[in-house]
C-alpha cells in the first residue's frame, strides 16, 4: 500500500524543475516526505516558496533525505557557521571588514556542488533569507537532457573516459583556502568521474560534468581534451536545457545534485543577498 500523499506539483515549463505548493517544509511526515521525494527525482529541481524556516529547521528538513556533508570551508579560511557546521553561507555581505560568506556578488559559473570530492553530495537545498530586487537569479541545467542532445559520434568519442572535476577554484572564480592555484588540470588537486554516470536511484544515464575550468578528459592531450569539452558544454548548457529561477525571501530550492548543474548571474555588490546552504551525502558514483 502505498503512502504517498499527494502534492500540488507545478512543473516551470522548462527542461526542468517543479514548484510544490502548500506544504510547510518545518512539519512533514512520511507521506509527504515520500511525494516530495518523488516529486524531487523526476523534476530533478523543486522551489518551496514563502518557507519560514530557522537554521535548524533547514537542516531538519535537509535530514529527512540522508545524512549531511559538513559545508565546505569559506573563502575567507573560516570554516563553518558557529553550532552548524552543516550550514554554508552564500553572500556578498561583509562585516566587521569579513565576508559571511562565500561567491561575492559576481557571476557564479556552471558547475555541480563539490564534485572535487571521491563522493559529492547527492543534493544541496538552498534557501534565501535576503535578496536583492535585481539580478542574483539561479539558473539549473540537466544533465539527463545534456546526454540526450550529445551528438551521437561525440558520445561514442567520450562514453568510457574519466573527466578531472577541479578542487582549486570555486565557482566565484576564487581559490579555495590553503591551495596554491595551478591551470594545468592534469596536476590540479581535484577527482576524475566517469563523463557518463547511471544516476543511483532512477537508474538514468546523464553527463557528468563539474566544472569547465581545470576540467581534463583523462589521457586526452590538453589540445584534444579542450576542443571535446568545449563543443561538450556547449550542447549542456544549451537555453533549452535550463530554467532560471528569480529568488524571494522564504524561498527554498532544493535540486539533485548528480544530474543537475546551476549558475548564479551577477547584481549589484551594494545589495545584500543571503542564502544558507545545507548539502546532503552521496551515494557513490557508478559509471556507465
Ligand atoms: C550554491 C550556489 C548560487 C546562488 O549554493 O551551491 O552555487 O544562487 N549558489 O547563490
Ligand atoms: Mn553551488
Amino acid at each position: 500500500m502505498s503512502l504517498r500523499a499527494s502534492l500540488d506539483v507545478v512543473p516551470t515549463g522548462a527542461a526542468l524543475g517543479a514548484e510544490i505548493r502548500r506544504v510547510d517544509l518545518r512539519a512533514i511526515d512520511d507521506g509527504v516526505f515520500a511525494a516530495i521525494h518523488d516529486a524531487w527525482l523526476a523534476h530533478q529541481v523543486l522551489l518551496f516558496r514563502g518557507q519560514t524556516l530557522s537554521d535548524a529547521d533547514l537542516i531538519a528538513f535537509s535530514r529527512c533525505f540522508g545524512e549531511l556533508d559538513h559545508a565546505p570551508m569559506q573563502e575567507t579560511g573560516r570554516r563553518f557557521v558557529e553550532g552548524h557546521p552543516e550550514l554554508y553561507v552564500v553572500s556578498n555581505v561583509v562585516e566587521n571588514g569579513i565576508p559571511i560568506g562565500s561567491l561575492g556578488a559576481g557571476e557564479a559559473v556552471w558547475h555541480t556542488d563539490m564534485s572535487y570530492l571521491p563522493d559529492p553530495p547527492k543534493a544541496s537545498v538552498l534557501m534565501a533569507r535576503e535578496v536583492p530586487s535585481q539580478g542574483g537569479d539561479t539558473s539549473f541545467c540537466t544533465m539527463y537532457g545534456a546526454l540526450e542532445t550529445l551528438p551521437d559520434s561525440l558520445r561514442a568519442r567520450v562514453a568510457h573516459l574519466r573527466v578531472k572535476h577541479d578542487g582549486t577554484y570555486n565557482s566565484g572564480g576564487y581559490v579555495r583556502a590553503g591551495l596554491t592555484p595551478t591551470d594545468d588540470p592534469r596536476m590540479a588537486p581535484g577527482t576524475l568521474h566517469p563523463l557518463i554516470c547511471v544516476h543511483p536511484e532512477t537508474g538514468r544515464r546523464h553527463l557528468y560534468l563539474g566544472r569547465r575550468r581545470n576540467a581534463w578528459l583523462e589521457g586526452l592531450s590538453l589540445e584534444e581534451s579542450d576542443a571535446l569539452l568545449d563543443q561538450i558544454w556547449e550542447t549542456a548548457t544549451n537555453d533549452a536545457l535550463t530554467w532560471r529561477h528569480h529568488w524571494r525571501v522564504g524561498d527554498v530550492v532544493m535540486w539533485d545534485n548528480r544530474c543537475v548543474m546551476h549558475r548564479r548571474d551577477a547584481f549589484d555588490p551594494h545589495a545584500r543577498r543571503v542564502m544558507h546552504r545545507t548539502q546532503i551525502k552521496g551515494d557513490r558514483r557508478a559509471g556507465a
